[in-house]
């Protein structure tokens, strides 16, 4: 575990803070204090994944299809984004209904969803069984189905009970998935919770008279499987994106706190950064991108997380020596701070620092406090390329 958090800071690039030779000490007093390190390393990780607390495990319940497919689709097998366009927010919420009424009325409890969060779209999944074989033959081929939001008359002060949100027309034997968007409502619980009566669900015949409801059926979560239950869909956007760039600064970056016993201000000595190549590999080796892999199931992170198991986040090392070659993709800043490391012209002037230079999302499926199943995706996880700067 410890290995784990002391590649996962290195990732961060903190090579001036890397334990030298002289920190023998230093790091006998860190492996003494090394739980208390741990639950702060994983504390921060947490945060990395913008949580406060990891989700209650309840058990093993099975993740929608539908889920399970937008992952698929939005991520590869290790989680890493494989376009980034495709969603347009980061966040994406399924909520089962709480009702379980007789009736077509559903109610999504919204309250693990942040205040902060930015709502772009809302879909009700509605699974449409095929008409019961008694009622197959019908005069209709076509069907109106309207959803409606429920309201409160007395807090509204008016006496219309429901809000129309979104209308279709949807054959008479068809069956499969039916999704209607209800962005408008969910917006407005979001701003008032109270206000979350739920939805309706009204079928009538296109003359506008109500239809049999043996002949127009929805799967409802009280008599079918689990995997046809009604379900709400949100797509939301956290806001996370911005502070990434935080991270990349110097000066913001949280590695140091994983690594309290380094010394941040002291340079290492040319003794020490060699013993770190030189020990390990017998020659130094030019700055690369190697493995680094995330092991969710090693954090304790398995039960609430679906997918993926863990990813890699690759790491980058090796020296930055001059002359800077264009495969050590060095910015000018680089090679100019080699070629006054190698001419010696001012003291305590390092070699520029192997870093990553591309980074990659990841996506995370997983259950959150209550149960619900959610995919987020996270900026600048995975190292992409590696060059000196
Ligand atoms: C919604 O869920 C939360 C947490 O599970 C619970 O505290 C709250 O009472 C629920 N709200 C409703 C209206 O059921
Ligand atoms: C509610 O509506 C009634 C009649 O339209 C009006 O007199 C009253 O001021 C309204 N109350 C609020 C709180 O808006």
């Amino acid at each position: 575990m410890m290995m784990f958090v002391v590649s996962f800071a290195a990732w961060l690039c903190v090579a001036a803070a890397r334990p030298s030779a002289d920190d023998q000490e230093h790091r006998f007093t860190a492996e003494s204090e090394s739980e208390e390190v741990r639950s702060a390393a994983i504390k921060r990780l947490l945060e990395v994944f913008g949580m406060d607390d990891p989700p209650a495990n309840h058990g093993h319940k099975q993740p929608p299809q539908y889920m399970l497919d937008l992952y698929n689709t939005v991520a590869d097998v290790d989680g890493v984004t494989k376009d980034p366009y495709l969603l347009e927010g980061n966040t994406v919420r399924s909520f089962f209904d709480k009702l379980h009424s007789e009736q077509v009325e559903f109610r999504f409890n919204l309250s693990t969803v942040a205040r902060t969060e930015k709502i772009l779209t809302a879909e009700l999944h509605l699974f449409k069984l095929r008409p019961q074989p008694t009622h197959t033959f019908s005069r209709h081929h076509f069907c109106q189905v309207s959803v409606y939001q429920l309201l409160d008359t007395i807090k509204t002060n008016s006496t219309q009970e429901k809000r129309l949100l979104s209308s279709r027309l949807i054959p008479v034997h068809s069956t499969g998935w039916e999704v209607f968007t209800i962005t408008q409502a969910v917006r407005s619980w979001m701003l008032d919770e109270g206000s979350n009566l739920g939805l309706q669900v009204v079928v009538r015949t296109l003359g506008g008279s109500p239809m049999d409801l043996k002949l127009i059926r929805f799967a409802s979560g009280r008599h079918h499987h689990q995997s046809k239950q009604p379900m709400l869909v949100l797509f939301t956007d956290d806001g996370r994106t911005s502070a990434t760039l935080e991270s990349a600064d110097p000066h913001e970056a949280t590695a140091p706190s994983l690594l309290p016993q380094a010394p941040l201000s002291a340079p290492p000595s040319r003794t020490a950064r060699s013993l770190d190549y030189g020990e390990e590999d017998g020659v130094s080796m030019p700055c690369q991108r190697l493995p680094l892999y995330v092991d969710f199931e090693e954090i304790g992170w398995s039960g609430w997380i679906v997918s993926p198991r863990g990813y890699n986040a690759y790491h980058c090392k090796g020296s930055c020596p001059f002359p800077l070659g264009q495969n050590m993709r060095p910015t000018n800043h680089a090679t100019v701070q080699s070629i006054i490391n190698a001419l010696k012209l001012i003291k305590g002037i390092e070699t520029p620092c192997c870093v990553p230079d591309k980074l990659f999302s990841i996506n995370l499926l997983y259950f959150d406090d209550d149960e619900n199943v959610v995919l987020k995706q996270y900026n600048d996880m995975v190292a992409g390329s590696c060059g000196c700067h």
